[in-house]
């Protein structure tokens, strides 16, 4: 079965804490918290304050998307603020197997990212020691964006590197995607859907219900 992610960038944060409550009664198995610093991103969201903030409201799982540069500066930010699972972006840090390391040794899950424009090949290598691969289906920073159709053949290629090298690998899917394309990226491969303006427009337990129910 397919998991939900909703990401709380399409949220009221004058009232995050009730926000994630709500979250915390639906079917989603994560939450997925994006992360922006305005420079890797052309956008601006928030830091490790925050999470911390709504880590009481919730024993659900938080999937952090770090879309900052040099991440590696910032994992025991987030680890101290309650993160389960951290991503970083491939093109965002130059040492990326140090980073993605570091995370797995203090006990968090980690992940890497990978935008629209980068090729899953560059995984081949690190693919054994991550706990999950995010493939950007919109370029990051914004939600509500429209899914581009070639992330279909990038999560099948992640799927094969995931049979062949780490059979427990997670395959999750961030950007544009909604109750009609969300069997199709299932059936790709997809463990875990990120959805934003797809849970949020509306209601939001019953959006989540409706995209699990879409993919049977
Ligand atoms: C985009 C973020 C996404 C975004 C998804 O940079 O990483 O998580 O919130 O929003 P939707 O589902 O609306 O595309
Ligand atoms: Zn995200």
């Amino acid at each position: 079965m397919i998991s939900i992610a909703p990401s709380i960038l399409s949220s009221d944060f004058s009232k995050l804490g009730e926000e994630i409550s709500i979250l915390d009664k639906s079917k989603a198995e994560y939450i997925h918290i994006d992360v922006m610093d305005g420079s890797f991103v052309p956008n601006i969201t928030f830091g490790a304050p925050v999470v911390k903030a709504i880590r009481k409201y919730t024993d659900k799982t938080f999937d952090v998307h770090l879309m900052i540069d040099n991440p590696g500066n910032f994992i025991d930010d987030f680890i101290n603020a309650g993160a389960d699972l951290i991503t970083v972006h491939y093109e965002a840090d130059r040492h990326i197997d140090r980073t993605i390391g570091y995370i797995k040794s203090k006990g968090v899950k980690a992940g890497i990212v990978l935008n629209p424009g980068t090729p899953v090949s560059v995984l081949k290598n690190i693919i054994k020691k991550l706990d999950m691969v995010l493939i950007m289906s919109v370029n990051p920073g914004f939600g509500g964006q429209s899914f581009i159709d070639y992330s279909i053949d990038k999560i099948k290629e992640v799927k094969e590197l995931k049979d062949k090298f780490n059979p427990n690998l997670l395959i999750e899917i961030d950007g544009g995607i909604n109750k009609e394309n969300i069997k199709e990226v299932y059936e790709a491969g997809v463990d875990i859907a990120v959805a934003g303006s797809a849970v949020y427009n509306g209601d939001i337990l019953k959006n989540i219900e409706e995209l699990i129910e879409r993919t049977k």
